[in-house]
């Protein structure tokens, strides 16, 4: 029996539904012309299963989804089409019943897109919230941090120098002097996890000046092979030859340091570690990223290791101050908070790739300066004579620590006049008729800061010289002049040797009576 699988009969609704004119346009036609190709597929393959002679017996139906694409216009129609065996006119025929379910099908599609398209926006919107948690609770310790270490700052200058004064007032020979070294001792370790504090809270004042980072690698490997031990294998790539960061030399050291130390308590039984630098373009980073770096050129450090490699749990904390996984007394969780603080201060950033047992990727970021390499260099004083007879100005808020200064600067000859802020100092300078050769001053001051009482004062004394101090330093006066090149300070707190040294050299250079810009 032949099967010829032609339309013969067909309603004025099906005519209208796939677009012809006239239902005898469809007579005699296949209804796999008006299929889309997929439906098309779909009705070749069951006629392929029923001609081979197996024909669908009377009164089974199938029912199933076709789509169609209509004549006039070109749309697809979607249909649900149940098909009955049955005799037409003495012949084998099927009977197809379709309902349009066009709208339904078109409702469903933009649905499920509109669906994924709000999945993928919580997603992004819940990824942007906890970046931005992260980033405020980083703010937040690092605010608190760095108002402790402020303190603390202040404290430990007066500890440490009444400590060296009575020190130095005792004979060689005394058993006291014993427990003043263990004094000297205890604040000293105390002053430097003060130091890494500020630091994580961005509050340190950095030195920045273009900085060879190649040159300083090479000049350390030897100190990193020490630190490292004999397990470890070093190797150093540098490449980022004639370019120079704009940083702060000694913190970059820090830096690099802390980074090699956790690599190498990551690889207790050895491994290899592998410092590379090279130049990198960065984009801009997401905007509500508060620590995302400028895009711009950098260099890039990387420090891997092949060691333990850390999860996702512990990766998402390591910068947080105090935040450590090592047992009591070895690790104070300060090391990463402090690279990251350092790195952000600079202008750049960090980022970290880990899986455990997989060992562990730091990446950091330093913007480049803007000048070629090679120019020069700061000279740094050796000068030893610490004594003086010039008159200085010391202002500072802190009675403490003012009374110390006084003491200390008198009995290495200098003729002192204190003020406790900047409406004492300016009464002072006016009422006194001799020259004034250096103002020490705070920075951070209640009513009218160190700056500010600066620039008044140079008004009257142009060859006023000015040395600022602070441990701590908020974030306008960082901008706005601190950590330009040129202004002298000395950071809090302060050992007499330092200061006495600073004071001399601020006192014999030329130009140092540079004010802080607003
Ligand atoms: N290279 C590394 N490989 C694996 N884990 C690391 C690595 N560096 C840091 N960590 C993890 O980050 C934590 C915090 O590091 P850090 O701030 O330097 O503090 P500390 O070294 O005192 O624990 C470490 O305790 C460790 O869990
Ligand atoms: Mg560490």
């Amino acid at each position: 029996m032949h099967v010829d699988r032609l339309i013969a009969y067909a309603n004025p609704a099906t005519a209208a539904a796939l677009g012809v004119a006239s239902v005898a346009e469809l007579i005699g036609r296949s209804i796999v012309e008006f299929a889309t190709p997929l439906t098309r597929a779909k009705i070749s393959a069951r006629m392929a299963a029923s001609d081979g002679g197996v024909v669908d017996l009377p009164g089974n139906t199938t029912v199933s989804e076709q789509s169609f694409v209509r004549v006039d216009d070109g749309r697809e129609v979607h249909a649900e089409v149940r098909s009955i065996a049955y005799t037409y006119e003495g012949r084998v025929a099927t009977l197809s019943t379709a309902r349009d379910i066009t709208w339904r099908t078109e409702t469903e599609h933009a649905a499920r897109l509109a669906a994924r398209a709000h999945a993928e926006v919580v997603a992004e919107r819940e990824r942007l919230e906890q970046q931005l948690r992260q980033a405020q609770k980083m703010e937040a310790i690092g605010r608190l941090a760095g108002g402790v270490a402020h303190d603390f700052n202040n404290l430990l200058t007066v500890i440490l120098s009444y400590a060296e004064l009575d020190f130095d007032a005792l004979a060689p020979d005394d058993p006291i002097r014993e427990n003043f070294i263990e004094i000297q001792k205890a604040a000293l370790r105390a002053v430097s996890l003060t130091r890494q504090l500020l630091a994580f809270g961005r509050q340190q004042l950095l030195q920045p000046r273009p900085v060879d980072l190649d040159h300083t690698l090479r000049g350390i490997a030897s100190m990193l092979r020490r630190v490292l031990g004999e397990d470890i294998e070093l190797s150093l790539v540098t490449g980022c030859a004639a370019r120079e960061v704009f940083a702060d030399p000694g913190q970059i050291e820090q830096v690099v340091m802390n980074l090699v130390v956790n690599a190498r308590d990551a690889m207790p039984t050895g491994g290899t570690l592998t410092l590379t630098t090279q130049l990198v373009e960065l984009p801009d980073g997401p905007p509500s990223d508060p620590f995302a770096a400028e895009a711009g050129s950098f260099a890039r450090l990387t420090v891997r290791d092949t060691g333990v490699g850390m999860d996702e749990a512990t990766r998402a904390r390591i910068f947080e101050p105090f935040f450590t996984t090592k047992a009591l007394g070895h690790g104070t969780g300060l090391g990463l908070a402090t690279v990251f603080g350092i790195v952000h201060q600079s202008g750049g950033r960090v980022t970290v790739a880990s899986e455990p047992g997989r060992g562990a990727r730091f990446d950091v970021d330093l913007p480049l300066a803007t000048r070629p390499a090679g120019g020069p260099s700061e000279t740094v004083s050796t000068t030893r004579i610490t004594a003086g007879t010039e008159t200085v100005l010391v202002v500072e808020d802190e009675d403490a620590v003012r009374v110390l200064l006084g003491r200390l600067l008198r009995r290495n000859g200098y003729h002192v006049l204190d003020a406790r802020g900047g409406d004492e100092a300016f009464r002072i300078a006016t009422a006194y008729t001799g020259p004034i050769a250096l103002l020490l001053t705070d920075v951070v001051m209640p009513r009218i800061s160190g700056p500010e009482v600066a620039k008044r004062l140079v008004a009257d004394r142009p060859g006023l010289k000015i040395l600022y101090m602070s441990g701590y330093t908020d974030d306008t006066t960082v901008r706005h002049g601190v950590r330009q090149a040129g202004v002298a300070f000395v950071q809090k707190p302060i050992t007499s040797d330092v200061l006495l040294q600073k004071v001399r050299d601020v006192l014999d250079t030329e130009n140092a009576g540079l004010v802080i810009a607003e």
